[in-house]
């Protein structure tokens, strides 16, 4: 695996693949990879013949008092991951190669409806940080297929959006998530957590499923059900931030006849804020 860190040295390797006929896909990451991360480059593997990761930790997407100075950067342990798992490029840019002109004069991609609400609602300027990226970094590699988690399920949403408004011609893959033997989803930010915080983490899981189970079962009173296990996380030391049943495609807020669901939460515990979800879809009524 070829590691570069400009844009020229991309675009050159990229060009040389494609003069083979060679099939892109592409993994975008922050970096600090675990499991969930080489699950979406082996899946990458089996869709394209040259297969290209990113690692860039974007400061557009951190709002003032998140987790950017303190972001884990792991770049050598990364790199065996991702040879492990079968990648062929890394592109490491750093911030003056992504953003050359400055953050503040940087041309922004925003994506309305999709980023409104859930994460959007409690990390102002997220979204928009990643649709910004994640277009640049789309022009640099010029994909055909590029492969997200569905961990980061309103993410996926709004990278979906983005590349059917801006007729991007590039295949969005999402891959589920990759959790724990507890059901806890993996997450770079677990490395943040104390082995107590380890132990309760899973419940939020678990309440994820109980709730699902309890729709599937005919509840449709979605905001008892939001209530009783926001109830149990403070119980239980979480502080939620939110807890929402959405119309999985539209990321509407769900009825009472919608089937296609998703279930989507945030919660702290100390300072680390986790987010998880559940889309499942309910049999239509015979
Ligand atoms: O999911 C991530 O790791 C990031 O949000 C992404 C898509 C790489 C953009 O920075």
């Amino acid at each position: 695996m070829n590691t570069v860190k400009s844009v020229r040295e991309l675009r050159a390797a990229i060009a040389q693949a494609r003069a083979e006929g060679k099939q892109i896909a592409f993994v975008p990451t922050m970096g600090n990879l675990h499991a969930g991360h080489s699950a979406l480059v082996s899946k990458a593997t089996q869709r394209a013949d040259f297969v290209i990761a990113s690692i860039f930790v974007n400061p557009l997407q951190f709002g003032p008092s998140e987790d950017l100075g303190k972001y884990p950067r792991t770049l050598l342990a990364d790199q065996e991951k991702l040879v492990d798992a079968g990648c062929h490029l890394l592109f490491t840019p750093d911030v003056g190669e992504m953003y050359p002109h400055g953050i503040d004069d940087q041309t922004r991609v925003s994506v309305p409806g999709v980023s409104e609400g859930l994460c959007g609602a409690s990390r102002p300027g997220h979204f928009e940080g990643v649709a910004t990226v994640v277009s640049k970094l789309f022009n640099m590699v010029q994909p055909d297929l590029a492969i997200f988690g569905q961990k980061d399920f309103q993410q996926l949403a709004v990278i979906r959006t983005l590349v059917r408004d801006l007729n991007m011609p590039i295949q969005i893959i999402g891959e589920p998530t990759v959790r724990a033997e507890d059901g806890l989803a993996l997450s770079s930010r677990n490395g943040y957590l104390s082995s107590e915080q380890l132990n309760v983490a899973p419940l939020l899981y678990r309440s994820l499923e109980e709730m699902a189970a309890a729709i599937r079962a005919g509840e449709r009173d979605y905001a008892k059900l939001v209530s009783a296990a926001q109830a149990q996380h403070s119980a239980a030391g979480f502080r939620p931030d939110y807890l929402e049943v959405r119309e999985s495609n539209s990321l509407r807020p769900a009825t009472a006849d919608d089937r296609q669901l998703v279930i989507l939460l945030a919660a702290f515990i100390g300072s680390t804020r986790l987010i998880d979800n559940l889309a499942f879809e309910l049999d239509i009524p015979t």
